[in-house]
């Protein structure tokens, strides 16, 4: 098991020395890398089974800082980053070639990002590299909103555990790219569509599939526990409870199933709340002695989207 603790004196020592610290951020739990160390990010391809096809984020403390690894930064790039960072917002732009191919998988673009997170920007802050990060867990399976989450799947793997508590925001940072200047979404996540497009106008999304996994986050199959999970509306769900089922509703229990076989995202139908606790949700649930698990979709909006975007590729 790793050591969990909130020395960032701590992670800047072991990242310097190019060893994996897993940090804390708004969105999931990260297991970061000196970005520039072409070894050190090897390790967290190791560490996670990762396929090399799938590039990694970089996280950086500053506008100031990412424009140095950015090759000609879009002025729509600028633009968002100046609005929402630091914050759930992924951007793509052109990479230097200070950035490894090994981050970016050999792509000429490098997706970077300034997360949230006051110890992670400390962090950030005091160190002379970015850091690569892709979500704390093996590939394709939920990502960690908790230190605990972490240490289970990767304890071994990572030499220490940044503690930044709960993830505020529990789902991935929304991904936006840009082609010919024009801003398109790849990632349903964190930051929601209203919000992005009440600044940017109408924004394309294009949701990559398995035969083109441009981002492999937008693989079918991913986020994925190893239960069954059957979606639907709770009226579909209700013919499923003869089964040895848990639930994940939205904001009432479902009739028929035992009230602790239950988890509500939100009761009072709060969608930030919702996303915040669904990751949790998915892996209690992995845990439990059930056979399947009846999930509900929430309403299409905010960040409703991305939650049903998860469940989807948890189902699939
Ligand atoms: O909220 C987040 O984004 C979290 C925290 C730790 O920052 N990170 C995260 O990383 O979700 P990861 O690796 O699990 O997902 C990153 C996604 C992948 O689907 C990857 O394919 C895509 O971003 N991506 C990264 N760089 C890219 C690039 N240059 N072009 C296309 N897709 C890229
Ligand atoms: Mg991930």
């Amino acid at each position: 098991m790793a050591e969990i603790g909130k020395d960032i004196h701590r992670a800047k020592q072991l990242l310097t020395e190019g060893q994996l610290v897993a940090i804390p951020t708004e969105t999931v739990y990260g297991l970061a890398a000196n970005a520039l160390n072409d070894k050190a990010v090897l390790e967290i391809f190791k560490a996670k089974s990762r396929p090399h096809f799938d590039p990694l984020i970089v996280h950086v403390a500053s506008l100031a800082q990412a424009e140095t690894l950015s090759s000609s930064f879009p002025e729509k790039a600028k633009a968002l980053a100046q609005k929402f960072w630091p914050g759930p917002l992924t951007l793509l732009v052109p990479k230097k070639e200070t950035v490894p191919d090994i981050v970016t998988s050999g792509l000429n673009t490098v997706g970077l990002r300034c997360p949230d997170h006051v110890l992670t920007l400390q962090l950030l802050q005091s160190l002379s590299f970015p850091l690569a990060a892709p979500s704390a867990n093996p590939f394709g399976y939920v990502s960690p909103t908790t230190p605990q989450h972490v240490n289970e799947q990767l304890g071994d793997k990572v030499a220490y555990i940044l503690d930044g508590g709960e993830c505020r925001v529990g789902i991935e940072s929304t991904i936006v790219g840009f082609e010919n200047e024009q801003g398109m979404v790849l990632r349903l996540g964190g930051l929601a569509i209203e919000n992005l497009e009440a600044f940017t106008g109408p924004l394309h999304v294009q949701l990559h599939s398995n035969s083109n996994p441009h981002a492999p986050g937008q693989l079918q199959s991913h986020y994925a526990p190893g239960k069954k999970i059957i979606l639907g509306t709770q009226a579909q769900l209700r013919a499923y409870t003869h089964l040895h089922a848990g639930t994940i509703m939205f904001q009432h229990a479902l009739p028929g199933v035992a009230p602790n076989q239950q988890i509500i995202l939100s009761p009072g139908g709060d969608l930030e709340e919702a996303a915040q606790h669904l990751f949790a949700a998915l892996r209690t649930l992995d845990k439990t002695a059930i056979d399947v698990i009846l999930a509900e979709l929430v309403p299409e909006h905010g960040l409703g989207r991305a939650i049903n975007d998860r469940l989807r590729r948890a189902a699939y």
